[in-house]
């Protein structure tokens, strides 16, 4: 695996928040992308009668590069093909896209990267490697194949023997899509997905990578292509612990990864913003989910947290941008991140303070704090410690309710050197002045 952070592009180590997109004939009916049929919710019938009205009659691929960049996101990616098969792009490779099969009648995701370039934001394109809709996807069986268990036709052929002969004919499908997207887009990333069904060692995962490097070389991979690519993607639950090397949580934005108009359960912005800032004070990035209507509007709740999201990220950008990972758990009780000359540090505070709050473990001389929203200078001391004996006390901040930001108010800590960690268990002094 390619997981350490020197040879990954620039821009993808540099990037805090992308959107990601799940957008397909499964927004008309609004069920769940392609699971619905695979799991018996909806007949196969009715889940593909759903390509009569896939119309992206309203689709305004400017106005969504637009909101994607109001919202703060340097990135976006979007479903050129989920689990279901129906490629969004202009496929030479199959008659199942978009273009033949649905009203829509064109490449919707030639427009889209236009419309992020134009914008100056990074390219990502979703791409699944199963295929549920594909006659020569299932005819391979799983590494740990048990009839009882891998018994889905779309999944796994059901007389449980294998056709590699077949199975050759997907892969030289699956590379031959692959190799239109790298040509026709040359994206910056490729998100794969739905690599868990045939053993690993059937997809030549390996290969790929090294073909898709000479096709589109310097494309960020993300690591769903059993073990080799990028980064990691865990998703749905914020990691408590970092994972190792670079990472992005993808997370929707109310329960649900397409438009289910049914699904109500939003996060609120505030809870957003807050995961936000969490998932940057560990080093990650957040890839928030919306799913646009099958006439191409985004929902307007969607809209709404996107905004919110991106005004609040606007009001604290250099406590966003350009910063790394902050404090380790323990020294601040709220979420941190640090410029990367280690100078300034910015705290996320979360919660009402009574009156002060309390920062431990800082061995650098702190030269201002300021509130970052409203600018203005915040009065502080630090208390306790052993200056002489490099044993920092606690700085205590005022925090007084007229600086607080209605989502996270954010304070800036700015010290006369590098900020050194101090976690140490303790000692005694042996000279005191
Ligand atoms: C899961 C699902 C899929 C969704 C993806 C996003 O792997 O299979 O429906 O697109 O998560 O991360």
């Amino acid at each position: 695996m390619n997981k350490n952070t020197s040879s990954i592009a620039p821009w993808f180590s540099d990037a805090k928040l992308g959107i990601f997109i799940h957008w397909g004939i499964y927004a008309v009916k609004g069920v769940s992308e392609s699971w619905s049929f695979y799991n018996g919710e909806i007949s196969h019938e009715d889940y593909m009668a759903q390509c009569g009205g896939f119309t992206a009659s309203k689709y305004d691929p400017d106005a969504w590069a637009d909101l994607f960049k109001r919202a703060g996101a340097q990135y976006a990616v979007l479903t050129t093909k989920h689990h279901d098969g129906v490629a969004l792009w202009d496929t030479a490779a199959s008659d199942l896209n978009v273009v033949k099969q649905t009203p829509a009648g064109r490449d919707v995701v030639a427009p889209w990267v236009k419309a992020l370039r134009k914008k100056g934001m990074h390219v990502g394109l979703y791409f699944s490697h199963l295929d549920w809709n594909h006659p020569d996807y299932p005819t391979m069986l799983p590494w740990d194949y048990d009839p009882a268990r891998h018994n889905n036709p779309f999944g796994h052929p059901m007389d449980g023997v294998e056709k590699p002969e077949r199975w050759k004919r997907f892969l030289k499908f699956h590379r031959a899509q692959l190799k239109e997207l790298c040509d026709r887009f040359k994206p910056d990333l490729f998100w794969f997905d739905g690599s868990w069904e045939p053993a690993p060692e059937h997809w030549k995962f390996k290969q790929l990578g090294q073909q898709l490097q000479t096709w589109c070389p310097g494309v960020v991979l993300n690591s769903r292509m059993g073990g080799y690519g990028d980064y990691e993607t865990p998703e749905q639950g914020i990691p408590t612990v970092a994972p190792e090397g670079p990472w992005e949580f993808c997370m929707t934005i109310n329960d649900s990864w397409g438009y289910q108009p049914r699904d109500k359960n939003y996060k609120t912005p505030r809870q957003i913003i807050r995961t936000f800032a969490e998932v940057i004070s560990m080093g990650g990035k957040l890839l928030l989910d919306i799913g646009p209507k099958a006439d191409g509007t985004v929902p307007a709740p969607q809209v709404r947290t996107l905004e919110t999201l991106g005004a609040w990220i606007a009001k604290h950008k250099p406590a966003v941008y350009g910063t790394v990972a902050g404090l380790p758990p323990g020294l601040f009780y709220g979420a941190s991140t640090l410029s990367k000359d280690r100078k300034s540090l910015f705290l996320f505070v979360f919660d009402r303070p009574w009156k002060d709050i309390a920062v431990k473990g800082l061995s650098a001389r702190v030269k201002r704090v300021r509130c970052v929203g409203t600018g203005h200078d915040l009065t502080h001391r630090v208390l306790g410690g052993a200056p002489w004996a490099n044993i920092p006390g606690i700085l205590w901040i005022d925090l007084p309710a007229a600086e607080f930001d209605k989502y996270a108010t954010v304070v800036r800590v700015d010290f006369e050197t590098p900020l050194e960690i101090w976690m140490q268990a303790g000692h005694m002094i042996t000279a005191n002045t």
